[in-house]
């Protein structure tokens, strides 16, 4: 099954945290989406992708493109090759651009069927501390206007950590979001990023950012509220109402292929990973003068195992010994063994072949993974 990303790298304001490749300047959207069309054109063949499965417009902020430009591109790309009847298009949109007359022609002149709405917080100050662009009163009308033109797979994102948040606090933004009774909800835990004023602030003590324990509170509290509000945990990030996982997620997390267009994108293909420049500038004119724009890596077998454990640990579906095996030989299997021994088994338990993270171990998940990493061959 494949997939299709679009980066769409605009954005009204640089939130305070975020290092995601963006640009303030929207003067070469169109010439922009222009070079887009070509990279479909250019690249898509070669993946040789019998169906798209799933559409991802991600960003930045995607819903400051019009209807038009985005049904463009998924018209661009089901041209070259078809769409899978069920086929999941989500936009990943910001609750300031989600009128009922942009929501309207999103749901009746294109083939999106699926929002990520970006609300992070519920609470004023977290917004303002976060410089996001919009108020709470917005982010609650969005989804209302979402759901009243019929949009019947949402998703919500949340921060946690954020400094100055409490359990208290947050418990509030986690029943917020779940009495809105979206489909799915993203919670991520804040990351200071370099060249982010949040770490500036941070490091000239304006802010602090919240104790561990603090943090691994919130954390555990999310994990009850969502399981007791009916909603899987089946990813570290991610949880859903039974049979609405992202399919376009899911297909990362399994291996499956996916092609990436637009500046920054990533694709992966077999053994093989790209990405494209981070520079919308740049991508342009490369496009212009029929240059490449990404750059490629062949994944050697240990990336790839490590990748494997990496993934697969972060999902409820866990590890399966015999697909290590299938998969990358019984060597390879040992080694895994070995090392999995080792792990306490509060962190990470075993039922027969499968191996899956224990409530505690899902705080550990990254630590966990390099703890399995082979850094040579077995
Ligand atoms: C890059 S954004 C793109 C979508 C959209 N522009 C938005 O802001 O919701 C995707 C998600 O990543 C989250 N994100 C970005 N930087 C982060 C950070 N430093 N720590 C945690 N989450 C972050 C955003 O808040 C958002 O929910
Ligand atoms: S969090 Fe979203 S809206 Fe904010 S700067 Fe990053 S991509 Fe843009």
């Amino acid at each position: 099954m494949a997939g299709i990303y679009f980066h769409i790298p605009f954005c009204k304001q640089a939130c305070s945290y975020c290092d995601f490749y963006f640009t303030t300047h929207q003067n070469e959207k169109e010439k922009l989406l222009r070079c887009m069309d070509e990279e479909i054109v250019n690249r898509l063949p070669a993946f040789h992708f019998n169906e798209i499965k799933s559409i991802y417009f991600g960003g930045g902020t995607p819903s400051v493109l019009s209807y038009l430009e985005i049904q463009q591109l998924i018209s661009k790309a089901t041209s070259t090759v078809a769409l899978m009847p069920d086929a999941e298009i989500t936009l990943e949109a910001n609750p300031d651009n989600l009128s009922m007359e942009f929501l309207t022609a999103l749901k009746t002149k294109t083939l999106v069927n699926r929002l990520s709405i970006g609300m992070q917080s519920f609470h004023a100050s977290e917004l303002e501390l976060m410089y996001r662009a919009h108020n709470v009163a917005e982010s609650i009308q969005a989804f209302k206007n979402a759901r009243e033109v019929g949009f019947e797979n949402i998703s919500l994102d949340l921060i946690y950590g954020v400094p100055g948040s409490t359990l208290t606090s947050w418990k509030a933004n986690v029943q917020r979001a779940i009495d809105l009774n979206p489909e799915h909800l993203s919670a991520y835990c804040l990351t200071i990023e370099d060249n982010t004023r949040l770490k500036y602030w941070i490091e000239k003590g304006r802010h602090i950012y919240p104790e561990e324990s603090l943090i691994l509170e919130q954390s555990e509290l999310l994990m009850e509220m969502t399981q007791s509000a009916g909603y899987e945990h089946y990813e570290i990030s991610n949880f859903a109402k039974p049979n609405q996982y992202a399919k376009h997620n899911t297909n990362y997390w399994k291996g499956e292929p996916y092609l990436g267009i637009g500046p920054s994108a990533h694709s992966f293909k077999g053994n093989e990973r790209s990405w494209n420049i981070s520079n919308t500038k740049e991508y342009i004119l490369r496009t212009g003068q029929n240059k490449v724009t990404f750059e490629t890596e062949t994944l050697s077998k240990i990336d790839r195992f490590n990748e494997f454990i990496m993934i697969h640990l972060r999902t409820q579906w866990g590890l399966h010994t015999n697909k290590i095996e299938e998969l990358f030989g019984p060597d390879y299997l040992d080694a895994f063994i070995q090392q999995v021994e080792k792990i306490d088994k509060t962190l990470l338990q075993n039922n027969g072949d499968l191996y899956t993270l224990t409530k505690q171990g899902k705080h550990q998940a990254d630590g966990i993974a390099s703890s399995l990493f082979l850094v040579t061959s077995p």
